[in-house]
């Protein structure tokens, strides 16, 4: 008899945004003629950067010529890749091509990488948090039953109101914590200074920070960190996951990448250490291919001087809906937070989220994402996510503004 893995069935539901899907559907098979507008999921909606299609169109031509044609990738990606990423994204930082491994995206590579840790590995992650940092750790077994809404072994990171979204440090000790700065879903972005209490954290508690860097484009604010190996000695506590999906348009297509510094290390049960680049490397060699050759052609296209325009006036671009959409919130007397440094706009509703998400969509045709869907943190509140177009924005806000009336 095949026998499923028992710890699937201690997740709840169905993941979130499938969940926003299944209702979405349904309300538009009930009202065909009403417009939907989607600002759940953080889906892009302008098109690829210029230079990036260009670059991938050029590659699909090396594939069909047998002078250029490429078969298997190296599993780390290509250096032609690898190396401007170190040299734009982490040069200051002392991160190396070689510390830069490739994937087809942050959601794989922050969901793979907790099956390096040992099944006791004690999972601190933010409360309201992505839910992929959640489930996967549900699905490998280190959760413990679901009790009055929360994981019994999990520590949760409150980031509430009271401390402005950044999560305190926990009085219990862990040894894997998540973090994601600017954060989804409540758009909130950390300083140095709150950072480096966790890098302190890590250091001392022998613990491994996953940092989640996927929406770092969004930071205009210069005095903010866009990297957490901006702060000393993180690179032997922490590893980042970026995307090329929110910098560039790239959710469709998939290409992300995370950097672990050679420095960064982990210990077994006997207290020895071990190189977590050495076992990341290892896992990523079995598992995963690399990312397709014409992808990562495109990715490495947004280093040029072109591409960097070309994505600057993109995340603007993002920036001026999100900018829209919290003026226009507040304007209707809603506390918001986000969408000055992230796509991501955290709405307080003052009513059960799942609620407001049903209310909205009923009366405006409107998507955002019910906060609860993140934790129960997130309860009272909904996110707005600033990746459609102005046009939609705007109409969206106004049909907003009507039915608040
Ligand atoms: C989100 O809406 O939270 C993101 O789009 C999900 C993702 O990047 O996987």
């Amino acid at each position: 008899m095949i026998k499923i893995n028992e710890n699937y069935k201690k997740l709840q539901a169905s993941y979130l945004f499938v969940e926003i899907s299944k209702r979405v559907s349904e309300f538009q098979k009930k009202n065909p003629d009403k417009e939907i507008i989607r600002m759940g999921i953080g889906d892009v909606t302008l098109p690829l950067p210029a230079v990036c299609t260009s670059a991938m169109h050029k590659a699909v031509d090396d594939l069909a010529n047998a002078k250029t044609f490429k078969g298997y990738g190296p599993e780390q990606g290509y250096d032609f890749l690898r190396e401007p990423i170190a040299e734009n994204d982490f040069k200051s930082l002392g991160v190396s091509a070689d510390e830069i491994f490739v994937s087809d995206g942050a959601k794989c590579d922050t969901a793979n990488i907790q099956e390096l840790f040992s099944q006791d590995t004690v999972i601190a992650l933010p409360d309201p948090v992505y839910p992929v940092y959640s489930d996967t750790n549900v699905m490998a077994g280190r959760s413990g039953n679901f009790i009055n809404g929360r994981y019994e072994n999990f520590i949760y990171l409150d980031s509430t109101e009271k401390n402005n979204f950044i999560p305190d440090l926990p009085s219990k000790k862990p040894d894997l914590i998540y973090l994601c700065f600017p954060n989804n879903p409540t758009g909130a972005t950390a300083a140095k200074d709150q950072l480096k209490k966790w890098v302190d954290y890590a250091k001392e508690n022998k613990a491994l920070i996953l940092f989640d860097a996927a929406y770092e484009a969004f930071i205009r604010d210069a005095s903010l960190p866009k990297s957490i190996f901006e702060i000393a000695g993180a690179k032997e506590v922490a590893v980042e996951f970026r995307s090329f999906s929110k910098t560039a348009g790239f959710t469709g297509v998939r290409c992300g990448f995370i950097a672990i510094s050679k420095e960064c290390k982990v210990w077994d049960k006997e207290g020895n250490s071990h190189s977590l680049h050495a076992l990341w490397n290892r896992r990523h060699s079995t598992k995963f291919n690399g990312a397709s050759y014409p992808i990562q052609k495109g990715a490495a296209a947004i280093y040029t001087p072109e591409g960097k325009k070309e994505v600057k006036d993109m995340i603007d671009y993002y920036l001026t809906n999100a900018k829209v959409i919290r003026e226009s919130m507040e304007k209707l007397g809603y506390k918001c937070t986000g969408g000055d440094n992230s796509p991501y706009v955290w709405v307080k509703t003052g009513k059960p989220s799942w609620d407001f998400f049903d209310f909205l969509l009923d009366k405006t045709g409107v998507v955002c994402t019910p906060g609860a869907g993140f934790g129960a943190c997130g309860e009272g509140y909904v996110r707005f996510s600033a990746f459609n177009s102005k046009e939609k924005t705007e109409a969206a806000m106004a049909k907003v503004a009507e039915f608040v009336k």
